[in-house]
């Protein structure tokens, strides 16, 4: 089926199932690593079960998708297929990433240039700089948007342009936005990615990693970097995965809705300082630092007390806890905004607040 005119909503529900008559409505879980009469080989060749999450995923973010073993996966691969010399990187982004290009600097393997993601001139300029240094092709750009904790917006379509223009490749982790919330390939990105163990999944219970790409060179070397490094999906996940993907656009909506209504509740709630939402995803800063922002943590009773995001279950934790994230607010408390009822949020919320 060509899915290119429909809505998300559709593309969601009807790519990456089988056809023909008799077939079966889902892609059955296959667990074989390699098959009857044939060279094929599941690291080197794929499955079904791999390819009907990647169908889908493709479809909804206009590209070829991969899938990886978690979002990690995902990105270590994009950074050993396009091999830059220089990693243009947001300061504050998901942790994880930030930590893999600095240890890959310890080694020598590449070299990271921190910049501000929402100071559009300024990363465009830090490119143009290392282009100049190592040439374009040796340099990415990896843009984060909304970053993780504080949701900063950065200009995507600025950014992806700017870059392409001076022959810079972009690397977009879109784990926050969702297919929903952003279709960075439209705006020119060499490549996107997901942990899609978050909002994809939607249900706290899978690893996942996803990159997209329309470049069929790029698209070879992460197809390569999956049969070489090896971080292939498992069947189940990428089966529990396509299966979540499948309500991504009510479940995005029906957080969103939620996440704004508190947001709203929290900016009027004496005991916050600062609060923003960016769909489902919510940041506010607990007046108080650290002390006042744990016993809120500890107190809610009906969101749950976790790391991770994007199930379907409200969950929040203060980010400064981490090492990887010192430099944040030591007050700020990012929440996961699910799909309960949102009375029941805001009174466990306002309770939590109170304590
Ligand atoms: C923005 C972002 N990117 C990447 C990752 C890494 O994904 P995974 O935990 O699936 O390896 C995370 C995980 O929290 C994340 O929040």
């Amino acid at each position: 089926m060509n899915h290119e005119n429909l809505n998300p909503r559709t593309i969601a529900v009807t790519a990456g199932r089988p056809s023909g008559d008799g077939s079966p409505i889902n892609q059955p879980i296959v667990l074989a690593s390699n098959f009857r009469e044939s060279p094929d080989y599941a690291r080197t060749h794929g499955t079904e079960s791999w390819k009907a999450l990647e169908t889908a995923v493709g479809s909804l973010e206009g590209g070829d998708c991969v899938s990886f073993a978690s979002g990690m996966a995902a990105a270590s691969a994009i950074l050993f297929a396009l091999a830059p010399r220089i990693v243009v990187v947001p300061t504050v982004s998901y942790l994880g990433v930030r930590k893999l290009i600095e240890l890959m600097q310890s080694r020598e393997q590449v070299e990271a240039r921190a910049v501000v993601i929402t100071d559009t001139a300024s990363v465009l300029r830090t490119c143009r700089d290392a282009a100049t240094e190592v040439g374009a092709d040796r340099v990415l750009l990896w843009i984060e948007t909304p970053t993780n904790p504080t949701l900063d917006e950065g200009d995507l379509p600025a950014l992806c342009h700017g870059a392409r223009e001076i022959r810079v490749a972009t690397a977009v982790d879109s784990t926050f936005a969702t297919p929903m919330g952003q279709r960075p390939l439209e705006h020119g990105a060499t490549v996107v990615m997901h942990s899609g163990t978050k909002f994809i999944g939607g249900h706290s219970d899978l690893m996942i990693g996803l990159t997209i790409t329309n470049d069929a060179k790029v698209n070879e070397a992460l197809l390569e970097s999956r049969t070489f490094v090896g971080a292939t999906p498992g069947a189940l996940e990428s089966f529990l995965a396509l299966r979540g993907l499948r309500t991504l656009p009510i479940r995005y909506e029906a957080s969103s809705r939620n996440a704004l209504q508190l947001v709203e509740r929290l900016r009027a709630h004496p005991a916050v300082e600062w609060a923003k939402n960016v769909g489902p995803m919510l940041s506010f800063i607990v007046k108080g630092g650290a002390p006042a922002a744990d016993r809120a943590c500890d107190a809610v009773r009906i969101i749950t007390h976790a790391t991770s995001l994007g199930g379907v279950e409200s969950t929040m934790e203060r980010r400064q806890k981490y090492a990887g994230d010192a430099h944040v607010d030591p007050g700020l408390i990012r929440m996961s905004v699910g799909i309960e009822d949102v009375e029941d949020l805001w009174a466990d919320l306002s309770t939590a607040l109170s304590s």
